[in-house]
């Protein structure tokens, strides 16, 4: 394969989130066969298990994203030492109906970033048992928990301290490492 094709999901739908700058900065970091493509989730309803077979447009949208996808990059905040309810709900819809799992087999990659010091450790490990049971294979090492703090982006949006885009250039080259080890 020489091309790979990659969904992004952030789980913030906040208008200057981090994390979706996060996720601009670290595509970059990225070598030319991957392309990346954001899969939106703040449109989808919530989660209802009577609409499991007539599932929403947005729904259907997502899911066939996913599936034609390569492999998966979760850049996610921490609500409340966990995932935020939207990125749950996202995954929920695309997990279902039972047997039609369009997670599944993907190889992902889950970073995030927090205004806390230990910032979204604890969601990204949630997110992670959620993962380890849809039969997603996550990248364990290196684990990247991004401290958000002044000067973390430049002004074109890229990491602009140095030992940081150091640390996330590594990080992503296991990244892609893993996803070319895995991907279908
Ligand atoms: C937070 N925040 C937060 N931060 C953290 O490190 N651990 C946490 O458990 C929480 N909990 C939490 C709950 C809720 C409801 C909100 C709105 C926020 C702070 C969070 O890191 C901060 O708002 C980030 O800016 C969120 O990421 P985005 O939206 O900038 O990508």
């Amino acid at each position: 394969m020489s091309q790979y094709r990659i969904a992004i999901v952030i789980g913030s739908l906040r208008r200057d989130s981090f994390n979706r700058k996060l996720a601009g900065a670290v595509m970059r970091l990225a070598p030319p066969e991957l392309t990346f493509k954001q899969s939106l989730i703040g449109d989808l309803p919530l989660y209802n298990q009577d609409d499991d077979g007539n599932q929403a447009p947005a729904v259907k949208r997502l899911k066939s994203e996913i599936t034609n996808a390569h492999g998966l990059l979760f850049v996610t905040p921490e609500y409340n030492r966990s995932m935020p309810g939207v990125l749950k709900n996202a995954i929920d819809h695309a997990s279902r109906p039972y047997g039609a799992n369009a997670w599944a087999g993907k190889p992902a990659g889950v970073i995030g970033a927090s205004l806390g010091a230990a910032g979204t450790a604890m969601a990204q490990q949630h997110l992670r048992n959620t993962l380890a049971y849809l039969d997603v294979p996550t990248l364990g090492q290196p684990e990247a928990f991004i401290h958000v703090k002044e000067g973390l982006f430049d002004e074109n949006g890229d990491i602009g301290i140095e030992d940081t885009r150091k640390f996330l250039q590594n990080w992503m080259d296991h990244y892609v490492a893993w996803v070319k080890k895995l991907a279908v």
